[in-house]
């Protein structure tokens, strides 16, 4: 296993307007492996872009230590080999997209015309090259971020939201384009709200909130098993309720009854007493749980009043 990031005990603190100490990351322990598309999601104010920051050594932590590419964060030899397209990109209006490109070449040191231009081209904007990046759409904003990104041929590459505000079709683009960076080989390190689209292209993810990992894994482990559906034939609705969990929902159609609830580990006891009862088991699947729910419920939990006062 190669690590591109690592980070121990990562903590950021902050002063409050009142002088209080805030710790907006908090013993971040962060494990990404090379050629992963690693999501890294929590809600508004979570820590995300301070942690991106901290990688990238704009900022430095507090406390604890961050590794990139095998260096401590901040390193000039691993800012080479890496990318960052910030969460709100800034460019000067007036300059045309191949500007862009060159201006930010040349902050590599690197004279290419060929390469600047082959890069927008990639991203499909060899038609719009010459004009002003401030005719642009967000979504050809975003693209041209994203050539930009490429000009160093990185090794990984941060994307902070890249698809924030983008429509489908625009967010279908910058998808396929992340794919295609992860089969160059590339580390693709993203934050992200968008959790459909992190649920499509992301292998593992960590969720933080206040700072803090509450979830990270790999995303079909943390998806699969959580719920199990069952079907069985010649059951009652109301003997069905007598087997399953209590969370369990149940629904009859014909002779057959579906029985959707928590996998407790349970199922084949479950199984032997329907089939005492005269019933038959038509089919037994684990149910994949949305990326949503599991953020939803991993939020909710840590920030219910016990759970809280325990992080507090
Ligand atoms: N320079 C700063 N001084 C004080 N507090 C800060 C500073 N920068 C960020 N914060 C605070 O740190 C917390 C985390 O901010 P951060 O921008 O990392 O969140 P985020 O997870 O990226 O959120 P979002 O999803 O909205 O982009 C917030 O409460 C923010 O107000
Ligand atoms: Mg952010």
């Amino acid at each position: 296993m190669s690590l591109v990031i690592e980070t121990n005990n990562l903590t950021k603190t902050y002063k409050s307007k009142g002088g209080r100490p805030i710790d907006v990351v908090k013993d971040l322990d962060l494990r990404v492996e090379r050629g992963e598309i690693y999501g890294f999601l929590g809600p508004n104010g979570a820590g995300k872009t301070t942690t991106i920051k901290i990688l990238l050594g704009i900022i430095h932590a507090t406390h604890g230590e961050a590794k990139v590419l095998d260096k401590y964060a901040g390193d000039i030899e691993a800012h080479k080999k890496l990318a960052y397209l910030p969460e709100r990109p800034y460019y000067y209006e007036h300059m045309t997209g191949l500007e862009i490109m060159h201006f930010y070449a040349s902050l590599f040191r690197i004279r290419d015309d060929k390469l600047c231009k082959d890069l927008l081209e990639r991203v499909n904007l060899q038609n719009d090259m010459n004009r002003p990046i401030g005719e642009y759409s967000k979504g050809m904003q975003q693209r041209v971020g994203l050539a930009q990104s490429l000009l160093n041929d990185p090794e990984l590459l941060f994307l902070d939201e890249p698809t924030g505000g983008l429509d489908p079709l625009a967010h279908k683009e910058v998808r396929d384009l992340i794919l295609q960076f992860r089969d160059e080989g590339r580390t693709v390190f993203i934050s992200s709200h968008e959790l459909s689209e992190v649920e499509r292209i992301c292998n593992r993810v960590a969720i933080i909130n206040k700072g803090r990992v509450i979830k990270q894994g790999n995303l079909v482990e943390l998806l699969t098993g959580a719920r199990v559906e069952m079907v069985f034939r010649g059951l009652s609705p109301d003997k069905a309720k007598e087997f399953a969990s209590g969370d369990a929902v149940i629904s009859s159609s014909g002779d057959t009854v579906t029985v959707d609830m928590a996998d407790t580990g349970e199922t084949n006891g479950i199984v032997d007493a329907v089939r005492s009862a005269g019933a038959s088991v038509v089919s037994i699947v684990p149910r994949r749980m949305r990326l949503e729910d599991l953020f939803v419920e991993s939020v909710r939990e840590v920030n219910s009043p016990a759970t809280a006062e325990v992080t507090a």
